[in-house]
């Protein structure tokens, strides 16, 4: 079966690297990639939300799956539209996808529904919004309700920083129409966690629960970002507790969701956090994390095509789900004052050398290649991953081989999985 997987991030690298796999597998085609999937498909050069584009190259190449990485073709209707032309695609619909494009959206059905989540507010009016956090005070989160680029939220320590950050959405646009509605919301103490859940529309699959650091900076200081770097699965979540999270959030959040806009297919990622009162939803994403797919990638022992493919024809509960017996980690490189403005093109050096350290599989994301030298081209530039046993020898690992890559202004965290050893 010829595929297309649609993104160029580190995700995309980590599902291409698993698709190829696959004995079932002819051809790969990664729209746009990075210089990471070159190395296991074609790159073409079309852009993820160029949907006519998408849909014209499917038909011509007879594609048989196309896998949606990012959200932004999610949000535009990328699956309504192959659907009417009868293209098999894995993702959900633009309906069900606001659960992620719309905080606002995600926020009433979790109150519809009272699946556990922050008490919060939504506001259209920036003096209501003022006079409201001015009244509830610090700590407190604000949000832009639209996707940002995982830079929409602020959590505010201090009630100037709310002030300040609800300046920056409401009167500044600085996250543009976004930011037309905010969600301001009660500060959540606790660990948080990713957690993966796989729905054909009939049955579901949750992965083993994973865990990303948002912040730029050690002991999760600085700015949210997209995330800096993931174990799984995470050695101090245990049964008993991934039962809660099926209970109150994944059964409740499927029917919702099924109510209001149709059965989900597709990946239902949330964002929770282990409060002292149980379980309680951040945000909901429609698509597989980055760089939590880095991690599952590695553990996961089905083939992920004919994983994929159950989602799409429905039979995901013929579908046994097995796990390498291990633990996973991937380190982000990113580059010199990421999240906020970074140069690029800088030459990456020792890509090789890491690549051949035991258990190392290095994924690629802002990267491009020029005349056979890779250089960097985004925020988040490589992931370095690794398999171990316990979690602090893939962890020693991983690090031992992100300290073999170099490039100018390279940043990472020391301390991803540190708090779960
Ligand atoms: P979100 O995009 O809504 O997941 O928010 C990004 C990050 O901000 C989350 O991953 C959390 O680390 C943090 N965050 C968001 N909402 C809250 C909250 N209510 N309490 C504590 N931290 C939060
Ligand atoms: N790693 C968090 C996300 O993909 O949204």
């Amino acid at each position: 079966m010829d595929v297309l997987l649609i993104g160029g991030g580190g995700r995309e690298h980590a599902l291409a690297w698993k698709l190829k796999q696959s004995p079932k597998l002819g051809k790969l085609f990664i729209a746009p990639g990075n210089a990471g999937t070159r190395e296991l498909g074609e790159n073409i050069a079309i852009s993820a939300t160029d949907i006519p584009a998408l849909i014209q190259f499917v038909q011509k190449n007879a594609i048989g799956l196309t896998i949606v990485g990012p959200d932004d073709p999610l949000a535009l209707g990328i699956v309504d539209e192959f659907r009417k032309r009868n293209l098999r695609i894995f993702g959900p619909t633009k309906a069900s996808a606001q659960i992620e494009s719309s905080k606002a959206y995600a926020k009433a059905l979790m109150k519809e529904a009272n699946i556990p989540t922050a008490d919060f507010e939504t506001f259209t009016d920036y003096e209501a919004a003022l006079a409201y956090v001015r009244r509830k005070g610090a700590p407190i989160v604000v949000k832009a309700s639209g996707l940002a680029l995982g830079k929409g939220v602020s959590v505010c320590a201090t009630l100037e920083e709310a002030e300040k950050a609800l300046n920056e959405i409401m009167v500044q646009h600085i996250h543009k129409e976004a930011g037309n509605e905010v969600v301001i919301e009660e500060f959540l103490l606790g660990q948080e966690i990713s957690i993966h859940v796989l729905c054909d529309g009939i049955d579901f699959k949750m992965f083993p629960a994973a865990q990303d650091h948002k912040r730029a900076l050690d002991d999760d200081q600085g700015k949210n970002t997209g995330g800096m770097g993931t174990i799984a699965p995470v050695p101090w979540v245990t049964p008993e507790m991934m039962y809660s999270i099926e209970r109150t959030i994944v059964r409740p959040t499927l029917e919702a969701l099924s109510f209001k806009s149709g059965p989900f297919a597709g990946m239902l990622f949330p964002g929770i956090i282990m409060t002292m009162n149980g379980p309680k939803v951040l945000e909901f994403n429609a698509r597989f994390g980055d760089p939590e797919t880095q991690v599952y990638m590695r553990l996961m022992k089905n083939d992920l095509l004919d994983v994929l493919n159950a989602v799409v024809d429905k039979t995901l509960g013929q579908i046994n789900m097995e796990w390498l017996p291990m633990h996973a980690a991937n380190i982000v490189l990113a580059s010199g004052g990421y999240p906020d403005a970074y140069e690029k093109g800088f030459e990456i050096t020792g890509l090789e050398e890491a690549g051949k350290m035991e258990e190392i599989v290095v994924f690629h994301a802002g990267t491009t290649q020029e005349g056979g030298i890779v250089k960097t081209a985004g925020g988040r530039v490589l992931g370095v991953s690794s398999l171990g046993s316990p979690l602090k020898s893939a962890l020693a690992r991983a690090y031992a081989a992100a300290d073999k890559i170099q490039f100018q202004g390279k940043h990472m965290r020391r301390d991803i999985g540190a708090k779960s050893i």
